[in-house]
């Protein structure tokens, strides 16, 4: 995660960079272990702070887009999370950035968010191009309705027409469910099976309109192929044996465009990555923690839990626990090389040193240090990386 300093006036981060500017625009990527700074209509200092803590201890807040809730109860978990650990214009220049550099020669606009959660980063795809598509993949029901009913609502029909959710297992993606989308009721006349009884996306102008059926399997739908498949936020760790990772890889693979794409995922590491640590950063109206709280040297295996304090007196302990083996990159590669890519790309940034200030205090990350392609790099105390597989034409 991010750790700012006390009062981060500038956009920082721990580990994932600063997006650099020739990306077009200031956001940048970001993960748990990475958050974002609060954003810059986000005053963040003591008073403000305060002043949002009363009223939360009253009970009464409600989270505002930008991480400031005057009315209401408790925020949700999930919109927590979103704020505090989400970025997603950042990561989608750094796909973008991706795609041109190892494919090339069309626009990317098919994407698939695996281990997508509240598939934050497919409804940001959407929004920013008509032509684009999105399929979110995840397991976890409660991620994907609270999608539904708070990114989804706010990209309107259209955007509706152009993504699809899917409850599932990344391991058997084809048995994977399409999530009900509730404004297929303004859209019935847009939603029916073709001849052959399968559903689809169907291609018009780029665009694509669903037809599937809730219920549906990923199998049944006829889907285009993608052009980015992305597990962020170290999904990818949540896969604890090889034969697991390759299988998994084998499905991204395939399910990529035959013109050609890309699957990109993170990793952290860093000697900090493998003790006890927690970290912190403050927003306005309330203070995220990442805390791993073990790490067992023979399995690799770490456990992971984001908390938030809204407010001076509410806790939200555990409001999500990971248990992950933490790859190393070369395992990664070896894994993406098994399961078809042909080219592989490591994309790398040192963090700030997590020992400076001490464990559970808030640091600033130097937001000019960028990711950089590498074929090489010294270990040290933190850093964040991205891999990308390149599945040729
Ligand atoms: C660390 S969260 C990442 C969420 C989101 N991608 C992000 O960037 O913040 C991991 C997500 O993976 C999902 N997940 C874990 N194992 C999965 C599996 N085998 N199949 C599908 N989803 C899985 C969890 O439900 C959770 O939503």
């Amino acid at each position: 995660m991010g750790k700012s300093g006390k009062k981060p006036k500038e956009s920082h981060r721990h580990g994932r960079g600063h997006r650099a500017s020739q990306f077009g625009d200031e956001d940048l990527p970001s993960s748990a272990y990475d958050a974002p700074p609060p954003r810059p209509e986000d005053s963040d200092d003591d008073d403000s702070n305060e002043a949002a803590a009363e009223g939360e201890d009253e009970g009464d807040a409600e989270a505002g887009d930008q991480g400031q809730w005057q009315v209401g109860p408790m925020p949700s978990k999930f919109h927590l999370y979103q704020l505090s650990v989400q970025s997603p214009k950042g990561d989608i220049s750094y796909l973008q950035k991706f795609f041109l550099m190892y494919v090339g020669g069309r626009v990317p606009l098919h994407l698939q968010e695996d281990f997508c959660g509240t598939a934050l980063l497919s409804t940001e795809w959407l929004r920013t191009d008509a032509r684009r598509t999105a399929i979110g993949l995840d397991f976890d029901r409660e991620s994907l309705e609270w999608c539904l009913d708070n990114n989804m609502s706010k990209i309107g029909a259209d955007g509706y027409s152009r993504m699809l959710l899917f409850d599932g297992n990344v391991l058997q993606p084809n048995e994977s469910r399409l999530v009900k989308q509730k404004i297929s009721d303004l859209m019935q006349g847009l939603n029916t099976t073709n001849d052959n009884g399968s559903t689809e996306i169907c291609d018009q102008s780029e665009s694509a309109i669903p037809k599937c059926l809730a219920n549906s399997t990923m199998a049944d739908a006829v889907l285009p192929g993608r052009d980015v498949i992305c597990a962020f936020n170290y999904s990818c760790c949540c896969l604890h044996r090889r034969k697991d990772l390759v299988l998994y890889f084998r499905h991204a693979f395939s399910a990529l465009s035959k013109r050609g794409g890309i699957f990109v995922m993170d990793l952290y590491g860093g000697t900090s990555s493998e003790c006890k640590l927690r970290l912190q950063r403050r927003f306005p109206s309330f203070t995220y923690f990442w805390e791993q709280e073990e790490f067992d040297i023979i399995t690799r295996e770490t456990r992971i839990s984001l908390h938030f304090q809204v407010g001076k007196k509410q806790m939200l302990r555990h409001a999500f626990t990971y248990h992950w083996r933490l790859w190393s990159i070369p395992e990664i590669k070896d894994c993406l090389e098994e399961a078809g890519f042909k080219s592989i790309h490591v994309w790398v940034r040192e963090m700030p040193d997590t020992q400076s200030s001490g464990n559970a205090k808030e640091y600033t990350a130097d937001r000019d240090v960028k990711y950089e392609e590498l074929q090489h790099f010294n270990q040290g105390d933190a850093w964040n990386a991205y891999v990308v597989g390149v599945a040729n034409i």
